[in-house]
Protein backbone atom coordinates (compact mmCIF):
# COMPACT_ATOMS: atom_id res chain seq x y z
CA UNK A 1 0.00 0.00 0.00
CA UNK A 2 1.10 3.47 -0.39
CA UNK A 3 1.63 5.12 3.05
CA UNK A 4 2.14 8.65 3.07
CA UNK A 5 2.42 11.02 6.22
CA UNK A 6 4.09 14.53 7.67
CA UNK A 7 5.78 16.17 10.37
CA UNK A 8 5.72 20.22 10.67
CA UNK A 9 9.25 21.14 11.17
CA UNK A 10 8.87 23.20 14.75
CA UNK A 11 10.98 22.15 16.61
CA UNK A 12 10.38 20.11 19.97
CA UNK A 13 9.30 16.93 18.40
CA UNK A 14 7.95 15.23 21.37
CA UNK A 15 6.36 11.95 22.74
CA UNK A 16 3.52 12.35 21.37
CA UNK A 17 4.46 12.45 17.58
CA UNK A 18 6.90 9.53 18.43
CA UNK A 19 4.15 7.30 19.90
CA UNK A 20 1.39 8.74 17.63
CA UNK A 21 2.64 8.98 14.22
CA UNK A 22 6.32 8.35 14.16
CA UNK A 23 6.66 5.04 15.64
CA UNK A 24 3.81 3.63 13.05
CA UNK A 25 6.26 5.28 10.24
CA UNK A 26 8.73 2.69 11.02
CA UNK A 27 6.77 -0.15 11.43
CA UNK A 28 5.40 0.59 8.28
CA UNK A 29 7.79 0.93 6.04
CA UNK A 30 8.74 -2.80 5.65
CA UNK A 31 5.74 -3.79 3.90
CA UNK A 32 4.40 -0.62 2.74
CA UNK A 33 5.67 2.07 -0.29
CA UNK A 34 5.90 4.69 2.73
CA UNK A 35 6.73 8.70 1.50
CA UNK A 36 7.24 11.03 4.72
CA UNK A 37 7.71 14.54 4.64
CA UNK A 38 8.65 17.21 6.45
CA UNK A 39 6.14 20.03 6.09
CA UNK A 40 7.05 23.25 5.89
CA UNK A 41 4.72 25.36 4.29
CA UNK A 42 2.14 24.05 6.59
CA UNK A 43 4.81 25.92 9.25
CA UNK A 44 4.77 29.19 7.91
CA UNK A 45 1.11 29.48 8.52
CA UNK A 46 2.92 31.04 11.79
CA UNK A 47 5.63 33.52 10.95
CA UNK A 48 8.76 31.63 11.84
CA UNK A 49 12.86 32.71 11.37
CA UNK A 50 13.71 32.06 8.02
CA UNK A 51 16.95 30.28 9.45
CA UNK A 52 15.39 28.56 12.65
CA UNK A 53 12.95 27.06 10.01
CA UNK A 54 15.90 25.80 7.98
CA UNK A 55 17.22 24.19 10.82
CA UNK A 56 13.96 22.84 12.23
CA UNK A 57 13.68 21.16 8.95
CA UNK A 58 17.18 19.85 9.09
CA UNK A 59 16.28 18.56 12.60
CA UNK A 60 12.64 16.58 11.43
CA UNK A 61 14.65 14.91 8.92
CA UNK A 62 17.56 13.74 10.69
CA UNK A 63 14.92 12.41 14.35
CA UNK A 64 13.36 10.85 11.04
CA UNK A 65 16.47 8.62 10.05
CA UNK A 66 17.10 8.39 14.24
CA UNK A 67 13.93 6.85 14.79
CA UNK A 68 14.81 4.04 12.17
CA UNK A 69 13.25 5.65 9.08
CA UNK A 70 15.73 3.94 6.33
CA UNK A 71 15.72 6.09 3.67
CA UNK A 72 16.26 3.07 1.57
CA UNK A 73 12.97 1.85 2.10
CA UNK A 74 10.87 4.62 2.24
CA UNK A 75 10.83 8.24 0.73
CA UNK A 76 11.72 11.47 3.03
CA UNK A 77 11.58 14.62 1.59
CA UNK A 78 10.81 18.23 2.08
CA UNK A 79 7.28 19.54 1.22
CA UNK A 80 8.30 22.92 -0.06
CA UNK A 81 10.95 20.81 -2.48
CA UNK A 82 7.76 19.26 -5.09
CA UNK A 83 6.22 22.51 -6.46
CA UNK A 84 2.72 19.90 -6.58
CA UNK A 85 2.00 20.55 -3.23
CA UNK A 86 1.13 24.17 -3.73
CA UNK A 87 -0.68 23.50 -7.01
CA UNK A 88 -2.68 20.96 -6.07
CA UNK A 89 -4.12 22.59 -3.25
CA UNK A 90 -5.34 25.91 -4.86
CA UNK A 91 -6.68 23.43 -7.24
CA UNK A 92 -8.60 21.95 -3.93
CA UNK A 93 -9.39 25.12 -2.81
CA UNK A 94 -11.34 25.94 -5.59
CA UNK A 95 -13.22 22.63 -4.77
CA UNK A 96 -14.26 22.97 -1.02
CA UNK A 97 -16.46 25.59 0.84
CA UNK A 98 -15.73 28.51 3.77
CA UNK A 99 -18.28 26.77 6.02
CA UNK A 100 -16.19 23.71 6.21
CA UNK A 101 -13.20 24.97 6.67
CA UNK A 102 -14.84 27.42 9.15
CA UNK A 103 -15.72 24.08 11.04
CA UNK A 104 -12.25 22.51 11.64
CA UNK A 105 -11.47 22.65 15.46
CA UNK A 106 -8.21 23.70 14.75
CA UNK A 107 -9.19 26.41 12.94
CA UNK A 108 -11.61 27.45 15.49
CA UNK A 109 -8.73 27.17 18.47
CA UNK A 110 -5.89 28.51 16.41
CA UNK A 111 -8.14 31.85 15.21
CA UNK A 112 -9.84 32.04 19.06
CA UNK A 113 -9.72 35.46 20.04
CA UNK A 114 -7.87 37.19 16.64
CA UNK A 115 -9.79 39.81 15.50
CA UNK A 116 -8.30 38.69 11.96
CA UNK A 117 -7.29 35.01 11.65
CA UNK A 118 -4.73 34.53 8.88
CA UNK A 119 -5.98 32.46 6.19
CA UNK A 120 -2.92 29.92 6.24
CA UNK A 121 -4.54 28.45 9.15
CA UNK A 122 -8.32 29.01 7.68
CA UNK A 123 -6.69 26.90 4.46
CA UNK A 124 -4.57 25.12 6.30
CA UNK A 125 -6.62 21.34 5.65
CA UNK A 126 -6.43 22.27 1.75
CA UNK A 127 -2.68 21.79 1.66
CA UNK A 128 -2.34 19.07 4.19
CA UNK A 129 -5.34 16.87 1.66
CA UNK A 130 -3.31 17.93 -1.03
CA UNK A 131 -0.10 16.46 0.35
CA UNK A 132 -2.05 13.24 0.78
CA UNK A 133 -3.85 13.03 -2.42
CA UNK A 134 -0.73 14.08 -4.52
CA UNK A 135 0.60 10.97 -4.05
CA UNK A 136 -2.53 8.62 -4.26
CA UNK A 137 -2.04 7.60 -0.75
CA UNK A 138 -4.13 5.17 0.76
CA UNK A 139 -3.18 5.00 4.34
CA UNK A 140 -2.33 8.03 6.78
CA UNK A 141 -0.36 7.28 9.62
CA UNK A 142 -0.99 9.96 12.19
CA UNK A 143 -2.38 10.59 15.84
CA UNK A 144 -5.92 11.40 16.94
CA UNK A 145 -5.73 15.06 16.52
CA UNK A 146 -5.35 14.56 12.90
CA UNK A 147 -8.49 12.96 12.62
CA UNK A 148 -10.64 16.06 11.26
CA UNK A 149 -7.98 16.56 8.93
CA UNK A 150 -8.21 13.01 7.55
CA UNK A 151 -11.81 13.10 7.10
CA UNK A 152 -11.98 16.64 5.38
CA UNK A 153 -9.48 14.91 2.50
CA UNK A 154 -11.60 11.96 2.22
CA UNK A 155 -14.51 14.49 1.49
CA UNK A 156 -12.76 16.43 -0.98
CA UNK A 157 -11.59 13.29 -2.80
CA UNK A 158 -15.06 11.99 -3.12
CA UNK A 159 -16.87 15.07 -3.99
CA UNK A 160 -13.78 15.80 -6.92
CA UNK A 161 -14.14 12.17 -7.85
CA UNK A 162 -17.88 12.68 -8.09
CA UNK A 163 -17.62 15.28 -10.32
CA UNK A 164 -14.57 13.95 -12.45
CA UNK A 165 -14.28 9.71 -12.09
CA UNK A 166 -12.91 7.88 -8.95
CA UNK A 167 -9.76 7.66 -10.86
CA UNK A 168 -9.10 11.28 -10.23
CA UNK A 169 -7.87 11.07 -6.45
CA UNK A 170 -7.66 7.58 -4.07
CA UNK A 171 -10.25 8.13 -1.18
CA UNK A 172 -7.30 7.78 2.09
CA UNK A 173 -7.73 6.23 5.58
CA UNK A 174 -5.94 7.24 8.35
CA UNK A 175 -4.26 4.96 10.72
CA UNK A 176 -4.14 5.75 14.33
CA UNK A 177 -3.11 2.91 17.31
CA UNK A 178 -4.45 2.07 20.47
CA UNK A 179 -1.64 3.34 23.06
CA UNK A 180 0.07 6.19 21.63
CA UNK A 181 -3.08 8.11 19.35
CA UNK A 182 -3.27 10.91 21.80
CA UNK A 183 -0.55 11.38 23.83
CA UNK A 184 -1.84 14.19 26.91
CA UNK A 185 0.41 16.64 28.51
CA UNK A 186 1.91 15.63 31.50
CA UNK A 187 1.49 18.59 34.13
CA UNK A 188 -2.13 19.00 32.53
CA UNK A 189 -3.42 15.32 31.56
CA UNK A 190 -6.59 17.01 30.08
CA UNK A 191 -4.71 18.76 27.15
CA UNK A 192 -2.40 16.62 24.77
CA UNK A 193 0.78 16.72 25.20
CA UNK A 194 2.03 19.62 22.06
CA UNK A 195 4.83 21.36 20.75
CA UNK A 196 3.89 24.78 21.58
CA UNK A 197 2.66 24.47 25.23
CA UNK A 198 4.46 26.53 27.14
CA UNK A 199 5.81 24.99 29.80
CA UNK A 200 8.64 22.93 29.11
CA UNK A 201 7.25 20.53 32.03
CA UNK A 202 4.42 18.93 29.56
CA UNK A 203 6.35 17.05 27.53
CA UNK A 204 9.56 15.36 26.57
CA UNK A 205 10.80 16.25 23.48
CA UNK A 206 13.05 13.30 22.10
CA UNK A 207 16.04 14.80 22.71
CA UNK A 208 15.90 15.48 26.21
CA UNK A 209 18.53 14.53 28.55
CA UNK A 210 17.80 12.31 31.86
CA UNK A 211 17.40 15.03 34.12
CA UNK A 212 14.93 16.52 32.00
CA UNK A 213 13.16 13.17 31.40
CA UNK A 214 13.30 12.10 35.24
CA UNK A 215 12.14 15.95 36.39
CA UNK A 216 8.89 15.78 33.88
CA UNK A 217 8.33 12.65 34.84
CA UNK A 218 8.52 12.48 38.57
CA UNK A 219 6.83 16.12 38.37
CA UNK A 220 4.01 14.65 35.92
CA UNK A 221 0.62 15.49 37.69
CA UNK A 222 -1.65 12.50 39.27
CA UNK A 223 -4.41 12.62 41.50
CA UNK A 224 -4.56 11.49 45.28
CA UNK A 225 -6.44 8.23 45.51
CA UNK A 226 -3.26 6.36 44.95
CA UNK A 227 -4.36 3.27 43.04
CA UNK A 228 -2.62 2.35 39.90
CA UNK A 229 -5.69 1.82 37.16
CA UNK A 230 -6.25 3.00 33.49
CA UNK A 231 -9.35 5.42 33.58
CA UNK A 232 -8.86 8.40 31.16
CA UNK A 233 -11.92 10.07 32.38
CA UNK A 234 -11.51 9.68 36.01
CA UNK A 235 -7.83 9.25 36.32
CA UNK A 236 -5.82 11.60 33.47
CA UNK A 237 -2.83 11.71 34.86
CA UNK A 238 -2.09 7.99 35.90
CA UNK A 239 -4.08 6.39 32.67
CA UNK A 240 -1.29 8.95 30.67
CA UNK A 241 1.78 7.75 32.12
CA UNK A 242 0.13 3.82 31.73
CA UNK A 243 -0.35 4.68 28.05
CA UNK A 244 3.08 6.21 27.67
CA UNK A 245 4.88 3.42 29.53
CA UNK A 246 2.47 0.59 27.38
CA UNK A 247 3.58 2.72 24.14
CA UNK A 248 7.45 2.69 24.91
CA UNK A 249 7.84 -0.89 26.31
CA UNK A 250 5.60 -3.01 24.19
CA UNK A 251 3.92 -4.17 27.40
CA UNK A 252 0.31 -3.76 27.65
CA UNK A 253 -1.57 -1.85 30.23
CA UNK A 254 -3.60 -4.70 31.23
CA UNK A 255 -0.44 -6.20 32.33
CA UNK A 256 0.68 -2.94 33.52
CA UNK A 257 -1.19 -2.70 36.17
CA UNK A 258 -1.38 -6.26 37.22
CA UNK A 259 2.02 -5.45 37.67
CA UNK A 260 1.70 -2.51 39.61
CA UNK A 261 -1.19 -3.05 41.52
CA UNK A 262 -0.67 -2.42 45.00
CA UNK A 263 2.71 0.11 44.11
CA UNK A 264 2.61 3.94 44.94
CA UNK A 265 3.04 5.84 41.90
CA UNK A 266 6.68 6.66 43.08
CA UNK A 267 7.50 3.05 42.29
CA UNK A 268 5.68 3.67 38.29
CA UNK A 269 6.82 6.97 37.81
CA UNK A 270 10.29 5.62 38.55
CA UNK A 271 10.27 2.87 36.34
CA UNK A 272 8.82 4.60 33.48
CA UNK A 273 11.54 6.93 34.09
CA UNK A 274 13.75 4.11 33.02
CA UNK A 275 11.99 3.16 30.34
CA UNK A 276 11.53 6.03 28.41
CA UNK A 277 15.28 7.27 28.54
CA UNK A 278 16.47 3.65 27.28
CA UNK A 279 13.80 4.17 24.53
CA UNK A 280 15.48 7.67 23.14
CA UNK A 281 19.12 6.91 24.28
CA UNK A 282 19.70 4.95 20.83
CA UNK A 283 17.74 7.63 18.78
CA UNK A 284 19.60 10.65 20.21
CA UNK A 285 22.96 8.81 19.62
CA UNK A 286 21.98 8.16 16.00
CA UNK A 287 20.71 12.14 15.63
CA UNK A 288 23.46 13.31 17.00
CA UNK A 289 25.55 11.68 14.23
CA UNK A 290 22.96 11.98 11.14
CA UNK A 291 22.53 15.68 12.10
CA UNK A 292 25.85 16.62 10.86
CA UNK A 293 26.49 14.25 8.17
CA UNK A 294 26.11 15.48 3.80
CA UNK A 295 24.27 12.14 4.08
CA UNK A 296 20.85 13.97 5.80
CA UNK A 297 21.33 16.18 2.65
CA UNK A 298 21.54 13.59 -0.05
CA UNK A 299 19.07 11.92 1.64
CA UNK A 300 16.39 14.90 1.27
CA UNK A 301 17.43 15.68 -2.74
CA UNK A 302 17.03 12.29 -3.42
CA UNK A 303 13.66 11.88 -1.94
CA UNK A 304 12.61 15.11 -3.52
CA UNK A 305 13.13 13.61 -6.52
CA UNK A 306 11.25 10.24 -6.16
CA UNK A 307 8.22 12.33 -4.81
CA UNK A 308 8.27 14.82 -7.88
CA UNK A 309 8.10 11.60 -10.06
CA UNK A 310 4.89 10.58 -8.26
CA UNK A 311 3.56 14.23 -8.17
CA UNK A 312 3.42 15.50 -11.88
CA UNK A 313 1.98 12.34 -12.92
CA UNK A 314 -0.67 13.53 -10.23
CA UNK A 315 -0.60 16.66 -11.21
CA UNK A 316 -0.98 16.08 -14.71
CA UNK A 317 -3.92 13.74 -14.59
CA UNK A 318 -5.90 15.98 -12.20
CA UNK A 319 -4.93 19.47 -14.83
CA UNK A 320 -6.41 17.31 -17.72
CA UNK A 321 -9.84 16.34 -15.64
CA UNK A 322 -10.07 20.14 -14.52
CA UNK A 323 -9.09 21.24 -18.26
CA UNK A 324 -6.11 23.15 -17.09
CA UNK A 325 -2.96 24.23 -19.31
CA UNK A 326 -2.26 23.05 -22.21
CA UNK A 327 -1.11 19.30 -21.75
CA UNK A 328 2.31 19.25 -21.50
P1 LIG B 1 2.17 17.75 13.75
O1 LIG B 1 3.49 18.18 13.21
O2 LIG B 1 1.47 18.63 14.71
O3 LIG B 1 2.33 16.35 14.48
C1 LIG B 1 2.98 15.26 13.85
C2 LIG B 1 2.24 13.98 14.18
O4 LIG B 1 2.22 13.79 15.60
C3 LIG B 1 0.89 13.52 16.01
N1 LIG B 1 0.71 14.08 17.37
C4 LIG B 1 0.32 13.36 18.43
N2 LIG B 1 0.01 12.05 18.57
C5 LIG B 1 -0.33 11.63 19.81
N3 LIG B 1 -0.38 12.43 20.90
C6 LIG B 1 -0.09 13.76 20.81
N4 LIG B 1 -0.12 14.53 21.88
C7 LIG B 1 0.28 14.27 19.53
N5 LIG B 1 0.64 15.51 19.08
C8 LIG B 1 0.89 15.37 17.75
C9 LIG B 1 0.02 14.22 15.00
O5 LIG B 1 -1.27 13.65 14.98
C10 LIG B 1 0.79 13.99 13.72
O6 LIG B 1 0.47 12.72 13.18
N6 LIG B 1 -1.16 18.53 10.15
C11 LIG B 1 -0.09 17.66 10.57
C12 LIG B 1 1.05 17.56 9.59
C13 LIG B 1 0.68 17.18 8.20
C14 LIG B 1 0.29 15.89 7.76
C15 LIG B 1 0.08 16.04 6.37
C16 LIG B 1 0.12 14.67 8.40
C17 LIG B 1 0.67 18.01 7.13
N7 LIG B 1 0.32 17.31 6.02
C18 LIG B 1 -0.31 14.95 5.60
C19 LIG B 1 -0.29 13.59 7.61
C20 LIG B 1 -0.50 13.72 6.22
C21 LIG B 1 0.47 18.22 11.85
O7 LIG B 1 0.40 19.37 12.13
O8 LIG B 1 1.20 17.32 12.56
Amino acid sequence: MRVFSGVQPTGNIHLGNYLGALKQFVELQDDNECIYCIVDLHAITIPKDPIQLHEHVLDVAALYMAIGIDPKKSTIFVQSDVPGHSELAWILTCSSYMGELSRMTQFKDKSKGQESAPTGIFSYPLLMAADILLYDAEVVPVGNDQKQHIEITRDLAIRVNNRFGDDTFVVPDGRFIKAGARVMSLDDPTSKMSKSAESEMSRISLLDDAAKIKKAIMRATTDSDGIIKYDPVNKPGISNLLSIYAAMSGESIESLEARYAGEGYGTLKKDLVEVVKEGLAPIQSRYAEIRQSQELIDVLKVGAEKANAIAEVTIKRVKEKYGLGIGI
